[in-house]
């Protein structure tokens, strides 16, 4: 059975204090009333070994929201994902369409990411998704596929059982303007169909594919219903714990 997630990408958002609490918070919201999936937090680096502290033993897992695609050395200002695992984080978000769109980040950057971040033993988030015009222009598949292909396809089977994919359309995210559930589910088929035929059956049942964009408490539970949605990546709706917390419920 392919795991359910609720995952929060906190972007570049909340001071290190502010941080601080937001986890505190949640964690004691948690332990008060435990999930039916799996919660993860990915945060900006500043925060991730104090973050680390407060979510050990807890059913928080903790996630960076990025890592350099060097292993290592003369790279003023970038973060490795070794560095990022010694924090004590066990996932990175890859291929963010902020990302992609504002720091020049090409599928063959995003392969080197991926495979540094497996080889240090992170679990991967990786985000696919297209653009309005593109979906305007009916080429969504073809986007979403070839974005898998160009960063994922080279990997094994066991690699890829690292690999948590997130379908973010980028007119979704921030905008208010959500999928509709049957767009999601759309999308999410697809995309599973795309592992099944590079990888097998059993790696595209076992995959978990989350859908971001504008996910709130209210419409989290009918996305979620879906057979092909294994829950959310969460951007603005993560930085509030009643927030994060009513999505986390969209599992019961
Ligand atoms: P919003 O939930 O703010 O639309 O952001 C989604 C997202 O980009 C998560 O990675």
């Amino acid at each position: 059975m392919r795991k359910k997630i609720v995952a929060g990408n906190w972007k570049m958002n909340l001071n290190l204090q502010e941080g601080v609490a937001l986890a505190t918070e949640l964690k004691a919201a948690l332990a008060e009333d435990k999930p039916n999936c799996d919660v993860v937090i990915c945060t900006p680096f500043i925060h991730l070994a104090k973050v680390a502290d407060i979510v050990a033993g807890t059913v928080i897992g903790l996630g960076a929201e990025n890592c350099a695609d060097k292993e290592k050395g003369a790279y003023t200002g970038e973060v490795s994902a070794a560095q990022v695992k010694s924090t004590g984080a066990q996932y990175v978000i890859l291929g963010h369409s902020e990302r992609r769109a504002y720091y020049g980040e090409t599928a063959s950057i995003l392969k080197e990411k991926v495979n540094l971040a497996l080889a240090n033993g992170l679990k991967v988030i990786f985000c696919i998704g297209e653009v309005l015009e593109e979906r305007e222009a009916g080429k969504q598949n073809e986007v979403v596929g070839a974005q898998l292909a160009d960063s994922l396809f080279d990997l094994t089977e066991d690699q890829l059982s690292n690999i948590i994919l997130a379908y973010e359309p980028v007119w979704a995210i921030g905008t208010g303007k959500t999928a509709s559930a049957e767009q999601a589910e759309d999308m999410h088929a697809f995309i599973r169909g795309c592992i099944a035929g590079r990888f097998g059956d059993a790696a595209a049942e076992n995959i978990s594919i989350l859908y971001g964009g504008s996910c709130k408490p209210g419409n989290a539970k009918e996305i979620f219903a879906k057979p092909d949605v294994d829950g959310g990546l969460i951007g603005g709706a993560a930085l509030k714990c009643a927030d994060f917390k009513g999505i986390i419920d969209a599992w019961k």
